[in-house]
């Protein structure tokens, strides 16, 4: 069975997803790079280890790297899970990691990489909004796609109701996403490009608002 750890720096939902969904695999640990991490009590509620590496401890971004590396290698992973995680990775690490470093992002990526996304959303009047699984390349929020979820957005979203809605689905495609990198059927191919032995199946288009 493959390993998994998963890093955070708050909340902690996407990881609580993750420990939830009955995944093929064994979550290893969880590693925050702040103390007060909401989401460490949780994994200690689901008796998973925990360790807090601070970012705040080191003078650097390439020392704070290199001890949440060996921190995260005391497990051995096959697939390390961003989740919330709020610091920029250095392009050694990235490089160290390939193809068993993946994220999850609060738009339809390559639109909105960065922060504040939907805020952004609302400000450009999309009509439909969303979230990404990829993997993680030096070039931050750019990382080839494993799957999206597209939402509507509604005149009356506030950043608040948007997020929530974008949010539920990143809890369900977050899952999906290391069900298939844990069973093999997901993977960084040697052009740095998504491959997969899984079937595709036709899916509904999303028309937002809807037509007559
Ligand atoms: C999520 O929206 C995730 O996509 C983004 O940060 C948020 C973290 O939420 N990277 P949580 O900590 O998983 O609840």
């Amino acid at each position: 069975m493959k390993n998994i750890v998963i890093l955070i720096s708050g909340r902690g939902s996407n990881m609580q997803a993750l420990l939830e969904a009955n995944l093929p695999c064994k979550i290893a640990a969880v590693i925050s790079n702040r103390a007060d991490a909401q989401g460490l009590e949780i994994a200690r509620m689901h008796d998973i280890p925990t360790a807090v590496v601070a970012h705040r401890d080191y003078p650097d971004r390439a020392s704070f790297d290199a001890a949440l590396a060996a921190a995260i290698d005391r497990h051995a992973p096959d697939v390390i899970a961003l989740a919330g995680f709020m610091r920029i990775l250095t392009d050694h690490f990235v490089e160290r990691y390939r193809g068993k470093l993946v994220n999850i992002h609060p738009s339809l990526l390559p639109a909105y990489p960065g922060i504040d996304t939907h805020e952004r959303a609302l400000s450009d009047g999309i009509k439909i909004h969303g979230c990404t699984v990829h993997f993680v390349t030096p070039t931050l929020d750019h990382g080839p796609i494993i799957i999206q979820a597209a939402v509507p957005v509604m005149r009356s979203d506030t950043p608040q109701t948007l997020s929530e809605r974008v949010l539920h689905e990143e809890h369900r495609i977050y899952a999906q996403a290391i069900r298939w990198l844990c069973r093999g059927q997901v993977w960084l191919n040697k052009e740095g490009r998504v491959s997969g032995n899984r079937l595709e199946q036709p899916g509904a288009a999303l028309i937002f608002p809807g037509l007559e």
